[in-house]
């Protein structure tokens, strides 16, 4: 069977994409990297403002004439709840007294970041765009095709696959539970956790654009794995984490790389949202709250000066060490020998 990902972009072996993974971890020259190693870079630019965006994504062209993607966070409304709001204040600010941080936790986000990203994106006319946590509006959907975009949307469930194909989008990447970072879920408020290999098979079955497997896939194994589920590629994101190139705190690489199999959970702790990553103090002390915080993108602002501290300090117990089930099986390599290993 012809694969479309790997005809449209020109790779050389069955699609690698590097995932998203919005924070400070693939600066544009790793995303460049894995782009000339045959796979497709992902810029993750949910968090980036429009000045670092078009700077980084002309510092990506600039070392690579390959194509890459840029993907963003649709945003979804925020409910300003002020009693949900003051308790995770509180919460909050018992860590900060500890940790001896003197600025307190505030709310700061702005709520027309989406707006002026997408029109980066436009003026860039990058070649790939990726999303997740919503669906995009018709007219922007239109505006991008075109312009001739590759399109990929986020799916964590079969119904958020058969959406994203009649909105026009181009591939699915299907997040199954497995998958590190935030729940990219956008139908009925719902987080479906449903395995990866279920989840590729279901949408793939019903649908009549490429798929691709997300969660838990750091091997060649896997790959062949997925290949089979019937994927036209796979979305990796912890594996790259602990990539030699990767810009990831060291104390974050320290636990990905030493932490064993099944340390990873769902919390909603650091950002209002659920996200896979490893268990830490933080996150287990905020289990008994975790239905009373704020929704993201609120309790995310709130909690980032508590973050930022963390990583400077080396303090893992208090960073999102964002990251899927594939812990406990990663291997420190460049991204060379990652992508090697993953076409093996
Ligand atoms: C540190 C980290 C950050 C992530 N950030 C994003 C993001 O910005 N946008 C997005 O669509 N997915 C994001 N994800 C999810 C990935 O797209 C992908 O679903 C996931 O990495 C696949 O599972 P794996 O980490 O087990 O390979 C992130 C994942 C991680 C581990």
């Amino acid at each position: 069977m012809k694969n479309l990902i790997q005809e449209r972009f020109q790779l050389p072996t069955f699609p690698i994409i590097q995932a998203p993974m919005a924070g400070t971890f693939t600066p544009p020259s790793f995303i460049a990297t894995v782009c000339e190693a045959g796979a497709l870079g992902t810029l993750g630019a949910g968090y980036l403002n429009p000045e670092d965006l078009r700077a980084q994504i002309q510092e990506i062209k600039k070392l690579t004439q390959k194509p890459f993607a840029v993907n963003l966070f649709i945003p979804t409304p925020v409910h300003l709840d002020q009693k949900k709001i003051e308790e995770s204040k509180k919460i909050l600010a018992r860590y900060h007294a500890e940790l001896g941080i003197t600025a307190e936790p505030k709310l700061n986000w702005d709520e027309k970041l989406f707006e002026k990203q997408f029109q980066v994106v436009l003026e860039e006319k990058v070649p790939v765009f990726s999303f997740a946590f919503g669906s995009l509006s018709a007219d922007k959907m239109q505006t991008l095709q075109a312009q001739g975009v590759f399109i990929i949307g986020t799916a964590t469930s079969l119904e958020e696959g058969l959406f994203l194909e009649k909105i026009g989008c181009d591939a699915i990447a299907a997040q199954g539970a497995e998958a590190g970072g935030h729940r990219g879920s956008f139908l009925d408020g719902k987080f479906p956790l449903i395995p990866v290999q279920e989840l590729v098979e279901q949408i793939v079955d019903n649908v009549q654009i490429p798929v691709l497997a997300a969660g838990g896939i750091v091997d060649g194994n896997d790959v062949r794995e997925a290949k089979k589920w019937g994927a036209q590629g796979v979305q990796v994101g912890t594996a790259f984490l602990v990539c030699k190139e990767s810009t990831a705190a060291p104390e974050f690489k320290k636990r990905l790389l030493t932490n064993s199999s099944g340390s990873t959970i769902l919390t909603k702790a650091f950002s209002g949202r659920w996200a896979r990553g490893v268990s830490n103090r933080f996150m287990q002390e905020m289990k008994s709250f975790e239905e009373d915080l704020p929704d993201y993108p609120l309790q995310n602002s709130l909690t980032q000066v508590l973050r930022k501290y963390a990583t400077e300090k080396g303090l893992s117990d208090f960073m999102s060490l964002w990251a899927g089930t594939g812990v406990g099986r990663l291997k420190e390599l460049s991204i060379r020998e990652l992508i090697k290993q993953l076409t093996a």
